[in-house]
């Protein structure tokens, strides 16, 4: 876990918090100001800037109108200022926005289910089993598939895993017993909390802490820095810290703007969305280390780590979701998942 800096310390108020921590975000501002971009690009998604993707949406705008020496303009729309998740998968079909970078899990109600593999419970071992998917055939397939949908798949970067909350530990299976959790559009999550016990309810991300609040839902899951960043802390009383799941996004565009852009363009364009993404992808495990040393010192919540006994119930009771899964997708695509993990059966 990362060592926290006093500067860091003095101020532990959650956004300027983090947003300090992302140091290596704070590139300079782009151009002189004197060139007016011929080219804008909106970037709309749902989450506080001080996560992993909302700094990564902000360092590609810095070098996309650095290198295009402000030719190109990037409008970034975080916090689903602009669009939330029920809507802008449609904003970029229409051309509304440009870019978006929904979680994986949001694939499936475009009508993409194979992006649900990457929500199956207790998949992944860590970040670099991840990358066997992403970086491999598996994940350009996947990539491919948004052409069914008008849209082309640009890259893949990590948020982290995810960890459960509620008013109560969630250590095991019993514990979810009658809790509503709030989940996202994924059918995969959903199987997940009715194996646990849970009734899974269905929110988008910008209305999940006020339904937190209200008690229209009991629990959730998320990494930490999504928690943190959204003030979840201040709604429910424990975060148990199970790694369950990995919470990844896909930046897609519009197959229409990409074949709008000239072939130099869309290679300065993809560059820097690339070396944002590598960009995140090492900042990500810190954001949540970082989130989680604020979250202990805030006292909001209490947090709670797992036995091993008590993670092999969890695992147990979530194993007929993967063969659910492989039911409606075909089996197929399980089995390739499992090859390239270097995993047995489904
Ligand atoms: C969620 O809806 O919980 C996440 O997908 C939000 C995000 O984009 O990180």
């Amino acid at each position: 876990m990362a060592a926290m800096p006093a500067c860091q310390l003095q101020s532990i108020r959650r956004r300027q918090w983090l947003a300090a921590c992302a140091g290596a975000a704070l590139l300079p501002a782009a151009g002189s100001g004197t060139t007016q971009p011929q080219i804008t690009l909106r970037f709309s998604h749902v989450v506080a800037e001080e996560t992993p993707k909302g700094l990564a949406a902000n360092r590609f705008k810095v070098l996309v109108e650095q290198r295009s020496g402000g030719r190109i303009g990037v409008q970034v729309f975080p916090n689903a200022q602009l669009y939330g998740d029920a809507n802008e998968m449609q904003a970029l079909q229409l051309g509304a926005v440009d870019l978006v970078a929904p979680s994986l899990s949001k694939f499936g109600r475009i009508g993409l289910p194979e992006f649900e593999l990457f929500d199956l419970p207790f998949l992944f071992d860590d970040l670099n089993a991840v990358r066997r998917i992403t970086l491999g055939p598996l994940g350009q397939r996947l990539l491919q598939g948004l052409q069914r949908q008008g849209l082309v798949g640009l890259g893949y970067f990590d948020n982290g895993f995810k960890q459960m909350s509620a008013n109560r530990p969630l250590l095991e299976p019993k514990d979810f017993v009658g809790l509503r959790m709030r989940v996202q559009a994924s059918q995969v999550i959903a199987a997940q909390m009715r194996a646990l016990g849970a009734r899974p309810v269905t929110l988008a991300f910008s209305e999940t802490r006020r339904a937190l609040a209200t008690g229209v839902v009991d629990g959730t899951e998320n990494p930490v820095s999504n928690f943190w960043t959204q003030g979840m802390d201040e709604v429910q009383t424990d975060l148990s810290l199970t790694n369950h799941g990995y919470l990844g996004y896909a930046v897609v565009t519009n197959q229409r703007l990409w074949n709008y852009l000239t072939q130099p363009d869309r290679d300065l364009v993809n560059q820097a969305l690339q070396d944002s993404l590598g960009f995140a992808n090492q900042m990500a495990d810190t954001q949540n280390d970082k989130a989680l040393i604020a979250l202990r010192l805030a006292h909001t919540t209490r947090i709670h780590t797992l036995s091993q006994a008590q993670r092999d119930l969890m695992r147990q009771a979530v194993q007929p979701v993967h063969q659910e899964l492989a039911r409606r997708i075909g089996s197929e695509w399980l089995q390739t998942l499992r090859e390239a993990l270097g995993q047995k059966g489904i």
